[in-house]
């Protein structure tokens, strides 16, 4: 009869157990995910030129273009993945040689020519024939990785992850 009893509170006791390990777990999974989104949260905070978070000037004429510039090859990058040409040539981008940046001192003196450089390679691409569309977009996106190190490191790694990888 005891031995009976001593292998019920035995088996409860495997069952508590059981239990807390499964809350363990759980609750481990859910601070990890809590990381991965701070991980996300800081890595588009650090998407901009300068450490300061406010610019007192509003966004700069060059920093929303470049917003723009983002968007439209994140859209391009989906539709030259479907084998898609893209539309017309955006011409508002050649605003990027005299578009105003956040500090004067941000565009030295080899900002003209990267930017001259990414404008032959968007250009290259909006006339480029169906089986080089991936490699002359990834060309794009390399253009504007080049300008970013000298004069923008900030978002570089936001604007790598527009490359397409096969
Ligand atoms: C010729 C140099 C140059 C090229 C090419 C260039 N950028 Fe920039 N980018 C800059 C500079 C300079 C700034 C900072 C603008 C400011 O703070 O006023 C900037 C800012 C940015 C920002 C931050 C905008 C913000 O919200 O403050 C993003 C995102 C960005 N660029 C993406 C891109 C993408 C995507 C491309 C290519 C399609 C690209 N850039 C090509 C120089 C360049």
């Amino acid at each position: 009869m005891a031995s009976k009893q001593m292998a019920l509170l035995l088996k409860n006791k495997f069952f508590v157990i059981i239990t807390l390990l499964c809350f363990v777990v759980l609750l481990s999974q859910c601070s990890n995910k809590d990381k991965n989104l701070s991980k996300e949260t800081t890595q588009k905070d650090t998407a901009t030129c300068s450490s300061k978070k406010i610019n007192p000037n509003g966004d700069s004429e060059l920093a929303l273009l470049m917003r723009k510039m983002l968007q439209s090859s994140a859209s391009l990058k989906e539709m030259i993945k479907q084998g898609k040409l893209p539309d017309k040539f955006p011409e508002e981008f050649l605003k990027i040689h005299t578009a105003k940046p956040t500090d004067s001192e941000t565009k030295k003196a080899s900002f003209d020519g990267f930017a001259a450089n990414y404008l032959d390679n968007l250009n290259t691409l909006y006339h480029s024939p169906k089986e080089e569309l991936t490699q002359n977009y990834n060309a794009v996106i390399n253009s504007c990785v080049s300008c970013h190190s000298e004069h923008c490191p900030g978002p570089i790694k936001a604007i790598k992850k527009l490359t397409i990888t096969k």
